[in-house]
């Protein structure tokens, strides 16, 4: 049977004290949002539906980016979790699989839990996502009998009795399309916050003789991000279960600590990564790799046996062929360096072709912008750039060609040409020793 996805994304986030919607703050360089809708996909979902409200406008261009096929749901006044649901119903018309609740500004949830939640689905109509709070706080508390959830009732209105219990409502929640449609047009909003309760449909379901169940998971799961702490609580275990996860799949993280992951970040078995290297997003690091410490890579591609680093940059467009070398100092954007080739020092490679085994020399740049225009630097192979080159692109150095050190090259270089563009040198004997006298001369009549 078919699953759909609610994500409820219309709340404030007030408390965030930003002009930015919640669910669009990022952890590991992806929105709140990206995060829950990818925790969904575990499910294959037949259809997203996305509540906004707040910031919709924003929200929704998110959600599609994410999910072109996500259908967004706008709900105007923010009068309860029910509600939302409510609002979503609509836009499942002609389905009839399962519907699953997540929230838009919970990002942990693990694939494996929600399909523990699919499989519970085989037990009960009605299947809740709970946790045991260490700190119960303002939770929504799960009232159970043995294995059947009998209820759920709100901090607010909870008596002493029930906020004594420690079992936790998540949130999530799991039932038929046809069940959850007819539950959430039985809510009223009758109750300490004078809102319609998604909560209130477990009771709902009872009373119309359906089965509930809860399915429980670790607490940092169902992390909710209200606040920065929040938020940085948030990117710590995200990034906490990626190093766990490089590190289970033969990755070696000399400093696991260190290395800050995207949401993407893919690593080759036997990559090595050294301390305090940071990863954006769309990196792809191949088998036998090195990131050495203190580079920081976004959008690249890194080949095997290639070695990056200490303090690389490579930015988005930076494709890195086998055994490349690229050194301190050094930075790529936008430009495929050939297989072998080198940069090992103190360079900007931006918009350029390095063909293979080509050595590109200390200090050398590839001047691609006039202002204006991008301009492109194409270099051949088994190329030698003088070191302190500056390529003022649009500009071409064919294969086997030198350039001097030193040289603005402004013109192309052809294949085993050398280019040499700088002033000539002219020695004088003797001037530098009579220059020194005379200004050490000078000084000393001053200091009297
Ligand atoms: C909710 C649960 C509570 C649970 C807790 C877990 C209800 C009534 N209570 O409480 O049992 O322990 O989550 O974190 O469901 N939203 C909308 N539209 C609305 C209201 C909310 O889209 O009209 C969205 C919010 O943006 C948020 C999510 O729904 O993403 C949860 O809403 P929130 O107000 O945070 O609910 P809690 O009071 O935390
Ligand atoms: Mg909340």
């Amino acid at each position: 049977m078919g699953t759909a996805l609610i994500l409820l994304a219309a709340g404030q986030g007030t408390r965030m004290a930003s002009d930015r919607p919640k669910v669009l703050h990022k952890i590991a360089g992806a929105p709140l949002l990206h995060h829950a809708m990818a925790s969904g996909r575990a499910l294959e979902p037949e259809r997203v539906v996305v509540v906004a409200g707040h910031g919709a406008e924003a929200v929704s261009t998110a959600a599609t980016a994410i999910d072109p096929n996500a259908r967004i749901v706008i709900q105007d006044q923010q009068l309860g979790t029910g509600h939302a649901v409510a609002q979503a119903m609509p836009a499942l018309e002609g389905f009839s699989g399962d519907v699953v609740v997540l929230y838009g500004d919970t990002p942990l949830i693990r694939a494996e839990t929600l399909r523990a939640m699919r499989e519970a689905r085989e037990a009960y109509d009605v299947v809740v996502l709970g946790f045991e709070a260490a700190d119960p706080g303002r939770y929504g508390r799960l009232v159970t009998d043995g294995d059947a959830l009998l209820r759920i009732v709100e901090f607010k209105d909870a008596s002493d009795e029930e906020r004594a219990l420690t079992l936790c409502n998540s949130g999530i929640m799991m039932a038929s399309a046809e069940h959850m449609a007819m539950l959430v047009g039985k809510l009223s909003n009758d109750n300490a916050a004078g809102e319609y309760y998604l909560t209130d449909i477990i009771a709902l379901a009872r009373e119309a003789g359906l089965s509930a169940g809860v399915v429980r998971c670790d607490e940092t799961e169902t992390m909710g991000v209200d606040t920065r702490a929040d938020l940085a609580g948030a990117e710590a275990v995200f990034q906490a279960r990626a190093r766990a996860a490089a590190l289970a799949a033969g990755v070696t993280l000399t400093a696991p600590d260190t290395v800050h992951f995207a949401f993407d970040t893919a690593l080759g078995r036997d990559a090595i990564i050294e301390q305090h290297v940071v990863f954006g997003p769309g990196v792809t690091v191949e088998t036998g790799a090195r990131i050495r410490a203190f580079s920081h890579l976004e959008g690249a591609h890194v080949s095997r046996g290639a070695i990056v680093g200490p303090y690389a940059r490579l930015r988005p467009g930076a494709e890195l062929a086998e055994d490349v070398r690229i050194g301190n100092f050094v930075e790529v954007k936008a430009a495929e360096i050939g297989a072998g080739a080198k940069v090992n020092h103190l360079s900007y490679i931006g918009d350029a072709s390095i063909g293979e085994a080509s050595n590109i020399g200390a200090g050398t740049v590839t001047c691609n912008y006039d202002g204006v225009f991008k301009h492109r630097t194409e270099i051949g192979a088994r190329v030698f750039v003088g070191s302190d080159t500056m390529l003022v692109a649009p500009v071409s150095l064919g294969d086997d060609a030198m350039t001097a050190s030193g040289s603005v090259i402004t013109e192309d270089v052809p294949a085993g040409a050398l280019g040499i563009a700088r002033a000539r040198q002219e020695t004088k004997p003797g001037l530098a020793k009579r220059l020194m006298e005379r200004l050490r001369a000078l000084k000393s009549r001053k200091g009297t």
